[in-house]
């Protein structure tokens, strides 16, 4: 039986004749006076990279990151072990229904650990302003030396403007970045510079994966013998000067490559990794270019087409994509707030979040979970592109399932021993290694979750085969999986799902965790995608497939209640260990549409308790944009509101989600849960009706290109 019938709508035509979008998103443009923000920076970034700056413009106070989608290392293995030790690491084994299934955790203390850590991102360097002397040599300069310091951040161009004054004089810097590679324009504008007294240091910093979290800053600048750094220098006849600095942690080299403006290059000292830059330029206008990558560049552009790169890109990123002004005439003062948490989630996401693998929680300001990223929270993280029609943003990381699927079938097939199918690793890298942990191995909740990207991208582009074609064996293995994950209870004549596994609150036991209702939920949905998929391919459907979707658990019920799994404490409503993590019982409809077997009244008696029982201090990022969705869906729009702009949900000033309680700050599940919460409160989801359905009397919301969620 086949669950929810995709409709297919073609886009709407994007009309620009409502909405002034660059008024709208300028009208946001972050300013910053006082010194200091030692949380977060103001970023200019492309997706792949990105450059977090202080009140500076560049990294002169405040060592915020540079760092990418590509910088990763290893490091050393552990004393004693070798990599024959990391190739035959193998974890415990847990009974699954009489069969023992082993998983990537426990084993060896010292490779696991090696193993979670392992590769970790790195922070690419650091850039900053430094004044000299009047004999030359460089200042010891903190934050009370200058004054004035004023910056914004122009969104529609990408480029941050930051004034100061130093000792009586002006500076202003311009950082931009390139959009086709990755490196970042800077232009410093000063009687200083023609005085000989600025310059531009760099530096490097040695960071390993000791640190689960290195927040606000990520590596140390005060380890120069654990990393090397060599300079080379060329200087072309009437040229600007070519710098590189090759870095080298452990076994793995990066090269920054400075061009721009004649400078002169000296290392401050043998064994530092911190080099000075003197503009050998007589005018007060000085530009240099810094670029970051694995391989030389063929190529160093000027400031100027840094610059075109930037206003290109972003002004149509900003014109051509899906808008939507929820300001204009809306009589709810709360809309400026969400009107601004919209447009600096746009221009954070398109800088941290669209890069060529999933991103990381804290996207590319600072490391978290050592800089890996998690396949359960891609979701959260990407899937907002496809209902602001940024397909060019989303393609750069989808192909991650292809690159994953032979190790995704060995984990599931041969590791694991399920008949069929590819199990997606959780906490992962590049490499799609499955970082050890018990919970990041019995999480399943990132299953389904290509067959949600998929089923957009048919929707998007229905008269391209290429589509269906592209998607086929990741959906086939994916959904095999689940079919072969379920188990056939002989005893109640229906699948379970677990145990053992945790669910997306990981606050269950797992080994005791039988059919949480959202997971339940989430498998019918999806082997109802797959299905469908399957159909449209003139494919026959697995008959596992059909057996699984047709058998499946119901729902599990407490006392006219959804529970939260089967056999759950009659009193889990009133204990704060199972009401303090993501709330999903208010995703059965809402986060999903409902599915083949749900009752309406329950889902919405259920979903209402939740509401005023679950611990909303204790909930974070995502959570909140979940709830709204479940108001909207549920006929509830001034409530759906009401969690968008929760006081435990929050924005800092330059439109970084704050953590909360739970995670450090950023925390980018949390925009782009709310981007993707908005797109559907505005253009609506399947069934719905009228205009902005999600939005209460009092909002004026004029949407331009968006899509409806599923
Ligand atoms: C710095 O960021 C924090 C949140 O991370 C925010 O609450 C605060 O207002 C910011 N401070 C300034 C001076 O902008
Ligand atoms: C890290 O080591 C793994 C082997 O465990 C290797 O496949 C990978 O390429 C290495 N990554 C880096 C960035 O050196
Ligand atoms: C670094 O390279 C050396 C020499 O090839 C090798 O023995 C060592 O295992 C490598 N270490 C890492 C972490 O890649
Ligand atoms: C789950 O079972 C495994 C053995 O199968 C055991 O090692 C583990 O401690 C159990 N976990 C809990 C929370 O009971
Ligand atoms: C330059 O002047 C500063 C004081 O402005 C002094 O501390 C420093 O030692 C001098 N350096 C040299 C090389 O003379
Ligand atoms: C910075 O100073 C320049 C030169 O006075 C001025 O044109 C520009 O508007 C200033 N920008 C900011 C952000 O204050
Ligand atoms: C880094 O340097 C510190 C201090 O010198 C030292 O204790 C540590 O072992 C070094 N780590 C590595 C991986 O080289
Ligand atoms: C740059 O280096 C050259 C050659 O060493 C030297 O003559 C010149 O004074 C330096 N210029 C600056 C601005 O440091
Ligand atoms: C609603 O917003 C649109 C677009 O910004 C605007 O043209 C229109 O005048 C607004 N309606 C009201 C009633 O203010
Ligand atoms: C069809 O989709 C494929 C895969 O995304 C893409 O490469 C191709 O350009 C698309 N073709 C057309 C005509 O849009
Ligand atoms: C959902 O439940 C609430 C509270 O019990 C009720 O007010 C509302 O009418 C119900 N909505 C639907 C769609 O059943
Ligand atoms: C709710 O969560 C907050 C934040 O974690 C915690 O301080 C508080 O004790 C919790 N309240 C209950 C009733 O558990």
């Amino acid at each position: 039986m086949i669950v929810t019938i995709l409709i297919f709508l073609s886009l709407p035509a994007v009309n620009h004749a409502l909405i002034d979008r660059r008024a709208l998103v300028s009208r946001y443009n972050p300013v910053r006076t006082s010194g200091f923000n030692l949380s977060t920076p103001v970023q200019v970034g492309n997706g792949n990279f990105a450059f977090g700056a202080d009140v500076t413009g560049l990294q002169t106070f405040s060592p915020f990151a540079i760092m990418s989608s590509w910088g990763w290392k290893n490091d050393s293995l552990p004393p004693g072990r070798t990599w024959e030790d990391v190739k035959n690491y193998h974890g415990v084994s847990y009974d699954n229904h009489g069969r023992p299934v082993e998983y990537d955790f426990g084993g060896d203390p010292l490779i696991e650990q090696w193993l979670i850590s392992n590769p970790n991102r790195v922070n690419l360097g650091r850039v900053g302003l430094v004044f000299f002397g009047a004999n030359g040599s460089a200042l010891e300069t903190t934050l009370d030396n200058v004054s004035n310091t004023f910056q914004t951040l122009d969104l529609w161009t990408g480029t941050i403007t930051s004034n100061l004054t130093f000792d009586g004089v002006l500076v202003s810097v311009a950082t931009t970045c390139a959009q086709e590679s990755d490196i970042v324009g800077i232009s410093i504008a000063s009687s200083l510079v023609s005085q000989g007294r600025l310059g531009v240091f760099i530096d490097f910093p040695w960071n390993d994966g000791s640190n689960k979290f290195s927040a606000p800053f990520v590596g140390s600048f005060n380890l120069p013998g654990n990393h090397t750094t060599t300079l080379h220098v060329e200087t072309g006849p009437g040229a600007g000067t070519f710098a590189q600095i090759t870095h080298t942690l452990v076994n793995s080299t990066f090269l920054t490559t400075v061009g721009g403006n004649e400078f002169n290059i000296t290392r401050d000292a043998p064994d530092l990794h911190r080099y000075t830059i003197r503009p050998r330029w007589t005018s007060s206008d000085f530009t240099l270019v810094v670029g970051y990558s694995l391989d030389p560049p063929s190529y160093i552009p000027d400031f100027a087409s840094i610059s075109t790169s930037s206003h290109d890109a972003w002004a149509r990123y900003w014109s051509d994509a899906g808008f939507v002004d929820v300001i204009s005439g809306s009589t709810d003062p709360r809309a400026d707030e969400l009107q601004r948490r919209i447009v600096l989630s746009r221009y954070l996401m398109r800088v941290n979040e669209a890069g060529d693998s999933p991103p990381q929680e804290s996207g590319l300001v600072n490391d978290g979970w050592y800089g890996k990223f998690h396949m359960e929270m891609y979701f959260w993280h990407c899937a907002h592109w496809a209902l602001w029609d940024n397909w060019d943003l989303l393609h750069r990381s989808t192909p991650t399932y292809s690159h994953f699927l032979p190790s995704s079938i060995q984990r599931a097939q041969v590791q694991q021993g399920f008949a069929t199918g590819a199990r997606w690793p959780k906490m992962t890298d590049p490499l799609g290694r499955s970082s050890p942990g018990e919970i990041n191995n019995l999480l399943i909740w990132e299953q389904p979750h290509p067959l949600i990207f998929a089923s957009y991208e048919r929707r998007s582009f229905p008269d391209n085969t290429t589509v269906l074609q592209k998607w086929r064996n990741v959906l086939h293995e994916t959904a095999d999986f689940m079919a072969a994950f379920a188990w056939f209870n002989r005893s109640t004549g229906v699948f379970d799902i677990g145990p053992p596994m945790y669910p997306v609150a990981e606050d269950t036991n797992p080994n005791i965790t039988r059919n949480p209702a959202f997971e339940l939920a989430y498998w019918r949905f999806g082997l109802g995608l797959a299905s469908e998929w399957m159909s449209a391919l003139e494919e026959d459907v697995p008959v596992d497939w059909t057996d699984v979707l047709e058998c499946l658990a119901p729902l599990p019920m407490q006392d006219g209640y959804y529970a939260i799994y089967e056999d759950a404490p009659k009193d889990f409503w009133s204990l704060a260990e199972f009401t303090s993590d993501h709330p999903t019982l208010a995703g059965l409809v809402g986060w999903l549409p409902p599915t083949l077997g749900l009752n309406i009244s329950v889902a919405n008696a259920t979903t209402h308790r939740v509401w005023t029982t679950w611990n909303a201090t204790n909930l974070w990022g995502w959570d909140f944009p979940m709830l709204a969705m479940s108001a909207a869906r549920l006929g509830d729009p001034s409530q759906a509101v009401n969690f968008l702009l929760h006081p435990d949900f929050q924005f800092d000033d330059v439109g970084m989600p704050v953590g909360g309680v739970r995670v450090p700050t950023p925390y980018f599940p949390g925009a782009g849960a709310l981007l993707y919460a908005i797109a559907m409160m505005a253009e609506g989801w399947e069934g719905s009706t009228g205009h902005a359905p999600g939005f209460p009397k009092g909002w004026n919301v004029t949407v331009e290109g968006l899509s409806s969620a599923l």
